[in-house]
């Protein structure tokens, strides 16, 4: 193992900053604002938070916490439950974390992923006095190389006054050059960002790091949390059809090719199934452009699918993970992490025209969209980069079940109780029991097309009875709703258990 941490660390002047995690942990202290590695459970820091969480049993401190997106349990779940988490940001996963946050004893900054890097150069947070970042390795010409995901590191790194390196041997060596580091100036001294191609490499190899900040090196073998999707089922199958249809007709209206255009895919079991439908499509030379790689993804790849993805974290499940991670050499050529701030770009989406797919929790017969937040109040995981693609990407789409929690809930609604992305984001709704395509449409032309392709059948009578006596109270407004009664439905469940009259 020696030769292994010796060969990791080539700035040998760092050799003797290697310590133990409780010794690094030792040095932060109460009200620190920290930035941490890791996006969607990969590439976290993992033995310096059990080290902290083991430092709450005999010491009351309290921190915040940043990240490029959620974090496995070491984080969101027992340094949750450890009290030692004031306030967390910009999007989280995992139940531990997500129970204390709607108990409100822990502070949730709910922000679109592609905003962080611009809020931390700002300071918007206070000065961020560490860092704890987990690599892969440190070379001789001092670059930082990140592991499974990129994230915010860059930015984390640059603006963080002392770094603690979670230096992970488990990970594999192969993994040096899957990374391509862009980082873009302050806003107004800014250039173009120079990608044209979800394959072209803009950056460096690793982040640039400044050794004099590097405080403390823990070594881990710790490995990433499996992710936790499910496996398709029969109605999210159905889902990925009907999307497929779709593009095919796209295809016949000229507005896209067989290659269709790099395509991003969120989080989540129902993005993952839907891109899985992918397999036994029409399409092909495929490229994917997203922030999270699930195991769709490389599944595609090795069905020759998909030629090239790039992203700036790789969440896989246990299975999946071993075969990638132990055959990494394969897919060097088609595969880059970046980090968060450019995979996320709204310039870069907008210039690249991507296909962007994500899911919903629900949404209204208008056509807004609810991402986040458990009928109006409980947040779920939070906005996560949905918006920075909905909003720049040729075409935004929305996919949810009609239904949650066994028929009980309709995920069609009068009106939504929270919005994530407004009527004018949302291009396209699929469901298990259709598309509703609202390009270019008014809000009353959307109703029809959302109520009848997309609700459950058992809902579909009440959603038309409150939208024509919203028509006949507002007298056929723009947007004809009846303030009182939008939210019945919620009214309904918190009663009786169901949204079903
Ligand atoms: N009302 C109440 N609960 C609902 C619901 C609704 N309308 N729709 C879904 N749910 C519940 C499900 O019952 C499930 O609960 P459980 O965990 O207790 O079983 C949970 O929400 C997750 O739903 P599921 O159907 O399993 O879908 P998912 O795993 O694909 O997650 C989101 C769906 C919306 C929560 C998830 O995609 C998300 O967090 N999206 C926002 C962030 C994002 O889009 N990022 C994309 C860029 S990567």
């Amino acid at each position: 193992m020696e030769a292994t941490i010796e060969s990791r660390i080539g700035l040998k002047e760092l050799a003797d900053k290697v310590v133990s995690a409780d010794q690094a942990a030792a040095l932060i202290s109460n009200g620190d604002v920290v930035g941490m590695s890791g996006f969607t459970r990969a590439g976290d820091a993992k033995v310096v938070p059990m080290a902290l969480v083991e430092r709450a049993k005999t010491e009351k401190f309290k921190i915040d916490v940043y990240t490029g997106a959620s974090l496995g349990p070491e984080v969101d779940q027992f340094l949750a439950q450890a009290g030692v988490i004031r306030k967390r940001g910009p999007f989280q996963g995992d139940k531990g974390i997500r129970t204390l946050i709607n108990n409100g004893e822990i502070l949730f900054a709910d922000m679109h992923l592609s905003h962080g890097a611009e809020q931390f150069r700002q300071e918007i947070f206070g000065p961020m006095k560490y860092a704890i970042l987990e690599a892969a390795a440190i070379t001789a010409d001092g670059y930082l190389i990140p592991t499974t995901s990129v994230g915010n590191n860059p930015i984390i790194a640059d603006v963080a006054e002392n770094i603690i390196i979670e230096l992970n041997i488990s990970h594999p060596e192969s993994l040096i050059g899957i990374h391509d580091i862009y980082v873009p100036e302050k806003q107004g001294e800014r250039q173009a960002i120079p990608l044209t191609n979800a394959s072209d490499r803009i950056g460096e190899k690793g982040i640039k790091i400044d050794p004099s900040k590097i405080k403390a090196i823990v070594i881990s073998q710790e490995p990433d949390a499996p992710s936790l999707i499910v496996p398709p089922d029969e109605e999210t199958q159905t889902m990925a059809n009907y999307l497929l249809d779709f593009f095919s007709s796209e295809i016949k209206a000229g507005r896209l090719t067989k290659t269709l255009a790099p395509i991003q895919s969120g989080v989540g079991s129902v993005a993952n199934a839907v891109l899985d439908g992918f397999a036994d499509s029409e399409f092909e030379h495929l490229q994917v452009f997203s922030e999270v790689l699930q195991d769709a993804v490389f599944n595609l790849i090795d069905a020759g699918k998909v030629d090239f993805a790039s992203a700036t974290s790789i969440t896989l499940s246990e299975e999946l993970g071993k075969r990638v991670y132990e055959n990494l050499d394969q897919y060097a050529d088609k595969l880059v992490l970046r980090p968060q701030e450019i995979s996320n770009h709204p310039e870069v989406i907008r210039r690249l025209g991507l296909i962007s797919i994500n899911t919903a929790l629900e949404a209204d017969i208008y056509g807004n969209v609810n991402s986040t937040h458990v009928s109006g109040s409980k947040m779920m995981n939070g906005i996560g980069g949905s918006g920075d693609f909905a909003r720049n990407a040729r075409l935004g789409i929305f996919v949810t079940k009609s239904y949650a929690k066994g028929g009980s809930i309709s995920s069609i609604v009068p009106m939504v109780p929270h919005v994530d992305h407004t009527e004018h984001d949302v291009d396209v709704i699929v469901t298990e029991q259709g598309v509703a395509d609202l390009r270019g449409l008014a809000p009353k032309e959307r109703v029809p097309l959302i109520i009848n392709n997309c609700a459950h059948p058992d809902f579909k009578e009440q959603l038309w009875e409150y939208y024509n006596s919203a028509v006949e109270a507002t007298g056929n407004a723009q947007t004809p709703h009846i303030l009182n009664r939008a939210f019945e439905m919620y009214d309904l469940l918190e009663k009786t258990g169901s949204m079903k009259k």
